[in-house]
């Protein structure tokens, strides 16, 4: 399969798989991960979700352009909305979303990780925006998201130069939380996702929602959200036994009442 989805728990760990072509994605890929990821947004089972790419080298080396070189315009449209669609899956679910970039994350690689909530890169990990060399420009969100995670300066940059750049630079500049050595990338993706999945799902959940508006539209706007989604918090079980536990000075175990 060209996506693999495996569970751990609460942690659900999806897998591009086409290290033959360095899990670039072509339609069949693309349809495959935006069906994976539609399931994992509404299971209640899953807490928190890694994508990764499988092999040593690639995290996804971006959109198949071997795929893409035949495309019309009617059908670019609908290419992008494609890949628009899988990284707002990313960016909305309800749960926290973690990139382990494991290798080139390019293109509409680098616009999948962006969509996820934290990303953590290996060493080898090379990660840029290289649609102009090719006569496009980024076509999955990289145009809008990686402005709001680097800056407008940084953004222009990568996207106007195609330039890569290596992990100890994309952690410099924001682009990713945290580096490791490779063979341990996935055990700490890993780990971070089984920590998040331990939280109270509602307040995760509420907590990202109201983090994605921190970068969109009006203060004001924003702080309403924020005081609505905090007041409706204090109707679950969740906020009463992560008080009580603090008081008693014990573990929360929350359930997501
Ligand atoms: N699409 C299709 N095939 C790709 C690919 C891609 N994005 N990236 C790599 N491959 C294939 C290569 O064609 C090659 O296949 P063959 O052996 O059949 O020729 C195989 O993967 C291995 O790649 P290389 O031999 O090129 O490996 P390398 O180590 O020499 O180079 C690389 C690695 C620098 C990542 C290079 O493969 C590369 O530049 N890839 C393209 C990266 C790119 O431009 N990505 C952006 C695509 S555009 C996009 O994503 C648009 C969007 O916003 C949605």
């Amino acid at each position: 399969m060209s996506v693999e989805v495996s569970r751990e728990g609460a942690v659900a760990v999806v897998t591009v798989n086409r290290p033959e072509a360095l899990n670039a994605i072509d339609l069949e890929t693309i349809t495959v991960l935006r069906d994976r990821l539609r399931e994992l947004a509404v299971d209640v089972g899953v807490r928190a979700v890694v994508l990764t790419g499988s092999g040593e080298k690639a995290f996804i080396a971006g959109a198949d352009i071997k795929y893409m070189s035949t495309l019309t315009v009617l059908e670019a449209r609908a290419w992008g909305a494609l890949g628009h669609e899988c990284a707002t899956l990313l960016e909305t679910m309800p749960k926290a979303t973690v990139a382990a970039v494991n290798g080139f994350a390019l293109g509409g690689g680098c616009e999948l990780a962006l969509g996820c909530d934290i990303r953590y890169a290996s060493t080898r990990a090379k990660l840029g925006q290289p649609e102009i060399n090719l006569g496009i420009l980024p076509g999955w969100g990289g145009s809008q998201r990686l402005a709001r995670v680097v800056g407008l300066g940084i953004a222009k940059e990568l996207i106007f130069t195609g330039r890569m750049v290596d992990a100890a630079e994309a952690h410099r500049i924001g682009l990713v939380n945290a580096v490791f050595e490779p063979e341990e990338l996935l055990g700490k993706a890993l780990e971070l996702a089984q920590s998040l999945a331990a939280k109270s799902p509602a307040a995760l959940a509420f907590a990202k929602q109201a983090t994605n508006l921190s970068l969109q539209g009006a203060l004001a706007d924003g702080l309403a959200q924020e005081a609505t989604l905090f007041a409706a918090l204090f109707a679950t079980e969740d906020q009463s036994e992560g008080m009580s536990a603090f008081i008693e000075k014990r573990t929360p175990g929350f359930t997501g009442r």
